[in-house]
C-alpha cells in the first residue's frame, strides 16, 4: 500500500473544533523538537506539507491531514485515514497558563477521540530513556483502548553511531528506526500503520 495524496485538512485548539471523527486517525506525539513534522513530510512524501523548524514549539495545534492509500485490491482501489500533527511535549518558552491548556487539549484529544487509532510516540534515538517519555509511555499505557496501538518511533537515527544504533534496536525489538534526513524507516513505520488500520 502507498501514499498516493495528503492534504492539510484543518487545524484545531481541541476536540471542539475538530473535523467529525469519521476516519480513522494516527497521531504522532512525541517531544517537541523530535521530528514529528517532518516525519509526515517525509512519510507523504510531501515537503512543505506540515510546518516543520528548528525551533521547538513549532506546532501550537492539532493539525489534521487527509492521507490516501492505493492498495493492490481493483474492487477498492483506495483507503482514506488522516494523520494528525501535535503540538511537541516538554516545550518551556510558553507561558504557564498557555501549557495548561495545550496539555489539557492535547490529554483530551488523546484520551477521548473515538476514531483514533494509533499513538505513534517519537523518540529521539539520541536520549531513549528520558522521563518525560516514559510518563507519556504509562499515560498512553493507562488510556488505550483495545482498538489502538502504540508505535515507538525512534527518530533522528542519523546521529547515531553504527554500533550505538545496533544496541538500540536490540534494547527495543519492537521499535521502528527512522531518519527523516536519509529517508530511513519510512517502509516499516508505514506498513506497520496500514497493518492496524486496514490489516
Ligand atoms: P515541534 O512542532 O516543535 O513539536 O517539533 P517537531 O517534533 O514537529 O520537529 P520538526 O519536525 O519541526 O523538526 C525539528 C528539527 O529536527 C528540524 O530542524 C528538523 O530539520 C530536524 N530533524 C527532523 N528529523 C530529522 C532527522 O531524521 N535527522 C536529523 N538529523 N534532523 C532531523
Ligand atoms: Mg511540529
Amino acid at each position: 500500500m502507498k501514499i498516493v495524496d495528503a492534504t492539510f485538512l484543518q487545524s484545531a485548539q481541541s476536540i471542539a473544533d475538530s473535523p467529525d471523527p469519521n476516519v480513522a486517525e494516527v497521531a504522532f506525539l512525541g517531544r517537541s523538537n523530535v521530528g514529528k513534522s517532518s516525519l509526515l513530510n517525509t512519510l507523504t512524501n510531501r515537503k512543505g506539507l506540515a510546518k516543520s523548524s528548528s525551533t521547538p514549539g513549532k506546532t501550537q495545534l492539532i493539525n489534521y491531514f487527509n492521507i490516501k492509500f492505493k492498495t493492490s485490491n481493483e474492487e477498492m482501489p483506495y483507503l482514506f485515514a488522516r494523520f494528525v500533527d501535535l503540538p511537541g511535549f516538554g516545550y518551556a518558552k510558553v507561558s504557564k497558563g498557555l501549557k495548561k491548556d495545550w496539555n489539557r487539549n492535547l490529554t483530551n484529544y488523546l484520551e477521548q477521540r473515538p476514531c483514533l487509532q494509533i499513538f505513534v510516540h517519537l523518540i529521539d534515538s539520541r536520549h531513549p530513556s528520558l522521563d518525560i517519555d516514559k510518563n507519556v509511555d504509562e499515560f498512553l499505557s493507562s488510556i488505550k483502548r483495545g482498538d489502538q496501538i502504540i508505535i515507538h518511533a525512534f527518530t533522528k537515527t542519523d546521529k547515531l553511531k553504527q554500533n550505538d544504533l545496533a544496541k538500540l534496536k536490540r534494547e527495543y525489538p519492537n521499535g521502528i528506526f527512522i531518519s527523516n534526513l536519509k529517508k530511513k524507516g519510512m517502509d516499516s513505520l508505514q506498513n506497520a500503520i496500514t497493518e492496524h488500520l486496514f490489516g
